[in-house]
Protein backbone atom coordinates (compact mmCIF):
# COMPACT_ATOMS: atom_id res chain seq x y z
CA UNK A 1 0.00 0.00 0.00
CA UNK A 2 1.43 3.30 -0.89
CA UNK A 3 1.64 6.17 1.83
CA UNK A 4 0.80 9.11 0.75
CA UNK A 5 1.36 12.50 3.46
CA UNK A 6 -1.03 15.52 3.32
CA UNK A 7 -0.32 18.52 5.37
CA UNK A 8 -2.71 21.59 5.49
CA UNK A 9 -1.86 24.96 5.72
CA UNK A 10 -4.07 27.08 7.22
CA UNK A 11 -6.14 25.87 9.99
CA UNK A 12 -8.82 27.93 10.97
CA UNK A 13 -12.71 26.71 9.95
CA UNK A 14 -12.12 25.39 6.59
CA UNK A 15 -8.11 23.32 7.46
CA UNK A 16 -10.17 21.69 10.69
CA UNK A 17 -12.73 20.53 8.57
CA UNK A 18 -10.48 19.13 6.11
CA UNK A 19 -8.54 17.67 8.37
CA UNK A 20 -11.04 15.91 10.46
CA UNK A 21 -12.63 14.58 7.42
CA UNK A 22 -9.55 13.08 5.90
CA UNK A 23 -9.32 11.15 8.98
CA UNK A 24 -12.32 10.26 8.87
CA UNK A 25 -12.17 9.12 4.95
CA UNK A 26 -8.52 7.01 5.52
CA UNK A 27 -10.40 3.64 5.42
CA UNK A 28 -11.93 4.80 2.24
CA UNK A 29 -8.41 5.68 0.77
CA UNK A 30 -7.20 2.48 1.67
CA UNK A 31 -9.92 1.02 0.29
CA UNK A 32 -10.59 2.60 -2.93
CA UNK A 33 -6.99 3.65 -3.79
CA UNK A 34 -4.91 1.31 -1.88
CA UNK A 35 -2.89 4.54 -0.50
CA UNK A 36 -2.36 4.65 3.69
CA UNK A 37 -2.84 8.84 4.38
CA UNK A 38 -0.82 10.42 6.59
CA UNK A 39 -1.79 14.11 7.99
CA UNK A 40 1.86 15.16 8.48
CA UNK A 41 1.74 18.69 9.34
CA UNK A 42 -0.78 21.43 9.89
CA UNK A 43 -0.28 24.63 10.93
CA UNK A 44 -1.89 28.60 11.50
CA UNK A 45 0.01 32.02 11.34
CA UNK A 46 1.93 31.17 14.81
CA UNK A 47 1.68 27.84 15.35
CA UNK A 48 1.78 23.90 14.12
CA UNK A 49 1.99 20.36 14.58
CA UNK A 50 3.99 17.57 12.37
CA UNK A 51 4.17 14.15 12.98
CA UNK A 52 6.27 11.85 10.29
CA UNK A 53 3.69 8.61 11.24
CA UNK A 54 0.39 11.02 11.02
CA UNK A 55 -1.16 12.92 13.22
CA UNK A 56 -4.38 11.83 14.73
CA UNK A 57 -7.41 13.68 15.22
CA UNK A 58 -7.13 13.44 19.18
CA UNK A 59 -4.48 15.96 18.65
CA UNK A 60 -4.98 18.39 16.42
CA UNK A 61 -6.24 21.45 19.67
CA UNK A 62 -2.82 21.35 20.83
CA UNK A 63 -0.71 23.23 17.93
CA UNK A 64 2.98 24.15 19.28
CA UNK A 65 4.15 27.67 18.90
CA UNK A 66 6.28 28.29 15.98
CA UNK A 67 5.67 25.35 13.83
CA UNK A 68 4.50 27.45 10.80
CA UNK A 69 5.46 28.26 7.37
CA UNK A 70 6.60 27.64 3.52
CA UNK A 71 9.93 25.79 4.93
CA UNK A 72 7.74 23.91 7.85
CA UNK A 73 5.82 22.47 5.47
CA UNK A 74 8.58 21.31 3.11
CA UNK A 75 10.74 19.59 6.30
CA UNK A 76 7.43 17.46 7.10
CA UNK A 77 7.75 15.49 4.18
CA UNK A 78 4.08 16.32 2.67
CA UNK A 79 3.45 14.39 -0.69
CA UNK A 80 0.52 17.09 -1.09
CA UNK A 81 -0.25 20.52 0.80
CA UNK A 82 -3.37 21.51 0.96
CA UNK A 83 -3.88 25.44 1.32
CA UNK A 84 -6.01 26.80 3.21
CA UNK A 85 -5.43 29.99 4.86
CA UNK A 86 -6.80 33.51 4.36
CA UNK A 87 -7.70 35.10 1.08
CA UNK A 88 -6.53 38.17 -0.39
CA UNK A 89 -6.73 38.72 -3.89
CA UNK A 90 -4.68 42.32 -4.06
CA UNK A 91 -1.27 41.03 -2.35
CA UNK A 92 -2.16 37.04 -2.85
CA UNK A 93 -1.93 36.46 0.91
CA UNK A 94 0.30 34.31 3.10
CA UNK A 95 -0.93 31.51 0.68
CA UNK A 96 1.15 32.59 -1.97
CA UNK A 97 4.48 31.69 -0.10
CA UNK A 98 3.55 28.01 0.45
CA UNK A 99 2.02 27.40 -3.28
CA UNK A 100 5.28 28.86 -5.09
CA UNK A 101 6.82 26.60 -2.25
CA UNK A 102 5.28 23.59 -3.17
CA UNK A 103 4.71 23.86 -6.89
CA UNK A 104 8.00 24.69 -7.18
CA UNK A 105 9.01 21.55 -5.47
CA UNK A 106 7.06 19.35 -7.08
CA UNK A 107 4.38 18.79 -4.72
CA UNK A 108 0.89 18.34 -5.95
CA UNK A 109 -1.36 20.79 -4.25
CA UNK A 110 -4.82 21.74 -3.88
CA UNK A 111 -5.95 24.99 -2.90
CA UNK A 112 -8.99 26.31 -1.22
CA UNK A 113 -8.33 30.26 -0.31
CA UNK A 114 -8.85 31.75 -3.34
CA UNK A 115 -6.44 35.46 -2.93
CA UNK A 116 -2.97 33.99 -4.17
CA UNK A 117 -4.92 32.09 -7.32
CA UNK A 118 -6.40 35.52 -8.45
CA UNK A 119 -3.30 37.35 -7.49
CA UNK A 120 -0.73 35.26 -9.45
CA UNK A 121 -2.70 32.10 -11.20
CA UNK A 122 -1.22 31.93 -14.63
CA UNK A 123 2.47 32.07 -13.06
CA UNK A 124 1.56 29.25 -10.39
CA UNK A 125 -0.40 27.55 -13.30
CA UNK A 126 3.03 27.44 -15.46
CA UNK A 127 4.91 26.51 -12.27
CA UNK A 128 2.86 23.89 -11.85
CA UNK A 129 3.33 22.82 -15.16
CA UNK A 130 6.69 23.19 -15.29
CA UNK A 131 7.97 20.93 -12.15
CA UNK A 132 4.90 18.34 -12.95
CA UNK A 133 3.03 19.67 -9.61
CA UNK A 134 -0.97 18.65 -10.12
CA UNK A 135 -2.94 22.08 -8.76
CA UNK A 136 -6.55 21.49 -8.00
CA UNK A 137 -8.38 24.33 -6.58
CA UNK A 138 -12.85 23.24 -6.35
CA UNK A 139 -12.52 24.21 -3.17
CA UNK A 140 -11.38 27.73 -4.13
CA UNK A 141 -13.69 27.80 -7.56
CA UNK A 142 -17.34 27.43 -5.64
CA UNK A 143 -16.45 24.48 -3.69
CA UNK A 144 -19.75 22.14 -3.48
CA UNK A 145 -20.73 23.67 -6.92
CA UNK A 146 -18.54 21.68 -9.64
CA UNK A 147 -16.89 24.27 -11.74
CA UNK A 148 -14.01 23.51 -13.49
CA UNK A 149 -14.70 19.20 -12.90
CA UNK A 150 -17.56 20.37 -15.27
CA UNK A 151 -14.89 21.97 -17.73
CA UNK A 152 -12.02 19.37 -17.59
CA UNK A 153 -15.04 16.21 -17.73
CA UNK A 154 -17.97 16.50 -18.27
CA UNK A 155 -17.49 19.38 -21.06
CA UNK A 156 -13.74 17.80 -22.24
CA UNK A 157 -13.57 18.30 -26.27
CA UNK A 158 -15.99 21.10 -26.40
CA UNK A 159 -15.33 24.74 -26.89
CA UNK A 160 -16.71 27.02 -24.26
CA UNK A 161 -18.90 29.86 -25.84
CA UNK A 162 -20.10 31.37 -22.56
CA UNK A 163 -20.87 30.73 -18.78
CA UNK A 164 -22.86 32.34 -16.51
CA UNK A 165 -22.20 31.62 -13.19
CA UNK A 166 -24.16 32.43 -9.69
CA UNK A 167 -21.12 32.04 -7.81
CA UNK A 168 -21.81 33.66 -4.43
CA UNK A 169 -24.07 32.56 -2.00
CA UNK A 170 -24.26 35.46 0.43
CA UNK A 171 -24.99 37.65 -2.57
CA UNK A 172 -28.05 35.30 -3.63
CA UNK A 173 -29.81 35.12 -0.29
CA UNK A 174 -29.81 38.58 0.19
CA UNK A 175 -31.44 39.32 -3.32
CA UNK A 176 -33.69 36.48 -2.73
CA UNK A 177 -34.50 37.79 0.78
CA UNK A 178 -35.00 41.45 -0.41
CA UNK A 179 -37.14 40.16 -3.25
CA UNK A 180 -39.75 37.90 -1.24
CA UNK A 181 -39.07 38.78 2.16
CA UNK A 182 -39.93 42.15 1.36
CA UNK A 183 -36.65 43.51 3.26
CA UNK A 184 -34.40 46.29 2.53
CA UNK A 185 -30.98 46.10 1.83
CA UNK A 186 -29.78 46.89 5.39
CA UNK A 187 -32.71 44.68 7.35
CA UNK A 188 -31.62 41.50 4.80
CA UNK A 189 -27.67 41.37 5.65
CA UNK A 190 -28.01 42.29 9.30
CA UNK A 191 -30.15 38.65 8.77
CA UNK A 192 -27.79 37.07 7.42
CA UNK A 193 -24.79 38.37 9.32
CA UNK A 194 -26.91 37.02 12.28
CA UNK A 195 -27.22 33.76 10.36
CA UNK A 196 -23.16 33.41 10.48
CA UNK A 197 -23.28 33.78 6.47
CA UNK A 198 -22.01 37.20 6.03
CA UNK A 199 -19.38 38.25 7.28
CA UNK A 200 -18.48 41.50 9.48
CA UNK A 201 -17.65 43.40 6.39
CA UNK A 202 -19.66 42.18 3.77
CA UNK A 203 -18.30 44.07 0.67
CA UNK A 204 -15.86 41.60 -0.88
CA UNK A 205 -19.09 39.83 -1.35
CA UNK A 206 -22.01 42.86 -2.26
CA UNK A 207 -19.54 44.57 -4.22
CA UNK A 208 -18.83 41.57 -6.68
CA UNK A 209 -15.33 40.79 -5.49
CA UNK A 210 -15.55 37.50 -4.77
CA UNK A 211 -18.05 36.29 -7.80
CA UNK A 212 -14.93 37.80 -9.50
CA UNK A 213 -12.51 36.11 -7.79
CA UNK A 214 -14.15 32.36 -8.63
CA UNK A 215 -14.99 33.97 -12.69
CA UNK A 216 -11.22 34.56 -13.12
CA UNK A 217 -10.22 30.95 -11.05
CA UNK A 218 -13.06 29.21 -13.82
CA UNK A 219 -11.45 30.93 -16.67
CA UNK A 220 -7.93 30.90 -16.04
CA UNK A 221 -8.22 27.11 -14.77
CA UNK A 222 -10.65 25.66 -16.59
CA UNK A 223 -10.31 27.56 -20.09
CA UNK A 224 -6.60 28.37 -19.74
CA UNK A 225 -6.94 32.12 -19.88
CA UNK A 226 -5.03 34.81 -18.24
CA UNK A 227 -7.93 37.34 -16.40
CA UNK A 228 -6.80 39.30 -13.90
CA UNK A 229 -8.90 41.69 -12.22
CA UNK A 230 -8.42 44.42 -14.12
CA UNK A 231 -10.13 42.77 -17.13
CA UNK A 232 -13.53 42.36 -15.40
CA UNK A 233 -15.62 45.07 -15.10
CA UNK A 234 -17.46 44.36 -11.50
CA UNK A 235 -20.36 45.77 -10.09
CA UNK A 236 -22.29 44.45 -7.09
CA UNK A 237 -25.83 44.22 -5.58
CA UNK A 238 -25.03 47.31 -3.18
CA UNK A 239 -27.01 49.97 -5.44
CA UNK A 240 -30.25 47.63 -5.89
CA UNK A 241 -32.81 49.88 -4.70
CA UNK A 242 -36.24 49.20 -3.37
CA UNK A 243 -37.23 50.85 -6.89
CA UNK A 244 -35.22 48.24 -8.68
CA UNK A 245 -37.20 45.33 -6.55
CA UNK A 246 -40.28 46.58 -6.98
CA UNK A 247 -39.79 46.86 -10.83
CA UNK A 248 -38.91 43.29 -10.93
CA UNK A 249 -41.50 41.88 -8.91
CA UNK A 250 -43.50 43.91 -11.28
CA UNK A 251 -42.05 42.35 -14.70
CA UNK A 252 -41.75 39.37 -12.97
CA UNK A 253 -38.12 38.92 -13.29
CA UNK A 254 -35.92 37.54 -10.42
CA UNK A 255 -32.51 39.31 -10.39
CA UNK A 256 -29.06 37.56 -9.64
CA UNK A 257 -25.89 38.57 -8.97
CA UNK A 258 -23.76 36.93 -12.06
CA UNK A 259 -20.41 36.73 -13.30
CA UNK A 260 -20.29 36.30 -16.85
CA UNK A 261 -17.63 35.21 -19.52
CA UNK A 262 -17.95 34.87 -23.34
CA UNK A 263 -15.52 33.93 -25.79
CA UNK A 264 -15.54 35.05 -29.18
CA UNK A 265 -12.44 34.61 -31.29
CA UNK A 266 -10.10 33.48 -29.43
CA UNK A 267 -10.99 36.51 -26.45
CA UNK A 268 -12.45 35.82 -23.48
CA UNK A 269 -14.39 39.19 -22.05
CA UNK A 270 -15.77 38.55 -18.69
CA UNK A 271 -17.89 41.03 -16.33
CA UNK A 272 -20.43 41.02 -12.99
CA UNK A 273 -23.11 42.15 -12.23
CA UNK A 274 -26.63 42.27 -11.53
CA UNK A 275 -28.69 40.27 -14.49
CA UNK A 276 -32.50 39.19 -13.99
CA UNK A 277 -34.15 36.21 -15.30
CA UNK A 278 -37.76 35.21 -16.54
CA UNK A 279 -39.41 32.50 -14.23
CA UNK A 280 -39.03 29.85 -17.49
CA UNK A 281 -35.59 30.59 -16.86
CA UNK A 282 -33.45 27.96 -14.23
CA UNK A 283 -31.55 30.44 -12.43
CA UNK A 284 -34.56 32.13 -11.40
CA UNK A 285 -35.16 29.28 -9.35
CA UNK A 286 -31.47 29.40 -7.77
CA UNK A 287 -32.84 30.26 -4.71
CA UNK A 288 -31.18 31.09 -1.07
CA UNK A 289 -27.73 29.74 -0.55
CA UNK A 290 -27.49 27.99 -3.57
CA UNK A 291 -25.11 29.00 -6.34
CA UNK A 292 -25.51 28.05 -10.01
CA UNK A 293 -23.48 27.73 -13.09
CA UNK A 294 -24.44 27.44 -16.83
CA UNK A 295 -21.70 26.81 -19.45
CA UNK A 296 -22.96 26.66 -23.23
CA UNK A 297 -20.80 24.74 -25.85
CA UNK A 298 -20.53 24.35 -29.49
CA UNK A 299 -21.30 20.54 -29.23
CA UNK A 300 -23.12 20.29 -26.11
CA UNK A 301 -25.59 23.12 -25.78
CA UNK A 302 -26.26 24.44 -22.18
CA UNK A 303 -25.19 22.79 -19.39
CA UNK A 304 -26.38 23.86 -15.84
CA UNK A 305 -25.11 22.83 -12.35
CA UNK A 306 -27.14 23.52 -9.04
CA UNK A 307 -25.56 23.03 -5.64
CA UNK A 308 -24.80 24.22 -1.99
CA UNK A 309 -23.54 22.00 1.08
CA UNK A 310 -23.41 23.41 4.50
CA UNK A 311 -20.01 25.00 5.50
CA UNK A 312 -17.31 24.46 6.04
CA UNK A 313 -17.73 20.31 5.44
CA UNK A 314 -18.70 21.49 1.59
CA UNK A 315 -15.75 23.42 1.20
CA UNK A 316 -13.61 20.12 2.75
CA UNK A 317 -15.24 18.10 0.50
CA UNK A 318 -14.54 19.71 -2.47
CA UNK A 319 -10.79 19.63 -1.50
CA UNK A 320 -10.80 15.97 -0.84
CA UNK A 321 -12.47 15.25 -4.12
CA UNK A 322 -9.57 16.56 -5.61
CA UNK A 323 -7.81 14.60 -3.34
CA UNK A 324 -9.25 11.55 -5.25
CA UNK A 325 -8.43 13.17 -8.36
CA UNK A 326 -4.43 13.17 -7.59
CA UNK A 327 -4.27 9.49 -6.01
CA UNK A 328 -6.40 8.53 -9.05
CA UNK A 329 -3.84 9.97 -11.43
CA UNK A 330 -1.04 9.38 -9.47
CA UNK A 331 -2.22 5.82 -9.84
CA UNK A 332 -2.22 6.33 -13.80
CA UNK A 333 1.24 7.40 -14.05
CA UNK A 334 2.33 4.32 -13.35
CA UNK A 335 5.50 3.22 -11.95
CA UNK A 336 5.88 7.07 -11.11
CA UNK A 337 3.70 7.30 -8.12
CA UNK A 338 5.17 9.04 -4.77
CA UNK A 339 5.22 8.02 -1.46
CA UNK A 340 7.17 4.80 0.27
CA UNK A 341 5.21 1.51 0.44
CA UNK A 342 4.17 0.33 4.01
N1 LIG B 1 -15.64 29.24 5.08
C1 LIG B 1 -16.05 28.76 3.93
O1 LIG B 1 -17.12 28.22 3.84
C2 LIG B 1 -15.16 28.83 2.72
C3 LIG B 1 -15.60 28.35 1.48
C4 LIG B 1 -14.72 28.35 0.38
C5 LIG B 1 -13.45 28.88 0.54
N2 LIG B 1 -13.07 29.40 1.75
C6 LIG B 1 -11.72 29.94 1.90
O2 LIG B 1 -11.00 29.08 2.79
C7 LIG B 1 -10.03 29.84 3.46
C8 LIG B 1 -10.11 29.54 4.96
O3 LIG B 1 -11.40 29.91 5.42
P1 LIG B 1 -11.72 29.78 6.97
O4 LIG B 1 -13.17 30.05 7.09
O5 LIG B 1 -11.15 28.52 7.49
O6 LIG B 1 -10.88 31.01 7.55
P2 LIG B 1 -10.31 31.20 9.03
O7 LIG B 1 -11.15 30.44 9.99
O8 LIG B 1 -10.09 32.65 9.20
O9 LIG B 1 -8.89 30.45 9.00
C9 LIG B 1 -7.76 30.97 8.36
C10 LIG B 1 -6.57 30.22 8.86
O10 LIG B 1 -5.42 30.66 8.15
C11 LIG B 1 -4.38 30.78 9.11
N3 LIG B 1 -3.29 31.64 8.66
C12 LIG B 1 -3.21 32.99 8.59
N4 LIG B 1 -1.98 33.35 8.18
C13 LIG B 1 -1.27 32.19 8.01
C14 LIG B 1 0.05 31.90 7.64
N5 LIG B 1 0.91 32.86 7.32
N6 LIG B 1 0.44 30.60 7.60
C15 LIG B 1 -0.41 29.61 7.92
N7 LIG B 1 -1.69 29.83 8.28
C16 LIG B 1 -2.10 31.10 8.33
C17 LIG B 1 -5.05 31.32 10.35
O11 LIG B 1 -4.18 31.13 11.43
P3 LIG B 1 -4.53 31.56 12.95
O12 LIG B 1 -5.48 30.49 13.41
O13 LIG B 1 -3.22 31.51 13.63
O14 LIG B 1 -5.12 32.92 12.85
C18 LIG B 1 -6.29 30.43 10.36
O15 LIG B 1 -5.97 29.19 10.94
C19 LIG B 1 -10.30 31.32 3.13
O16 LIG B 1 -9.37 31.71 2.16
C20 LIG B 1 -11.69 31.31 2.57
O17 LIG B 1 -11.88 32.32 1.62
C21 LIG B 1 -13.89 29.36 2.83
Amino acid sequence: MKIVRVAIAGFGGVGRATATLLLNRRPRYRQVHDADIRLVAVCGSRAGLADPDGLEAGRLEALEPGLTGPAFIEASGADILIEAGPSDFRTGGPGLAYLRSALSAGRDTIVISKGALVHSGPDLRDLARSSGAMLKLSGAAAAALPTIDLLEHSLRGCEVLEIEGILNATTNYLLDAMMNQNLGFDEALARAQAGGFAEADPRNDTEGWDTASKLILIANFGLDADLTMDDLVVEGIQSVTEQCIAAWRKQRLVPKLVGSLVRTDGATRAAVGVRTYPMTDPFAHVSGKNKAIRITTDAMGETIAIGSGTEPLATAAAALKDLEHILTARAARAGHGSGGEA
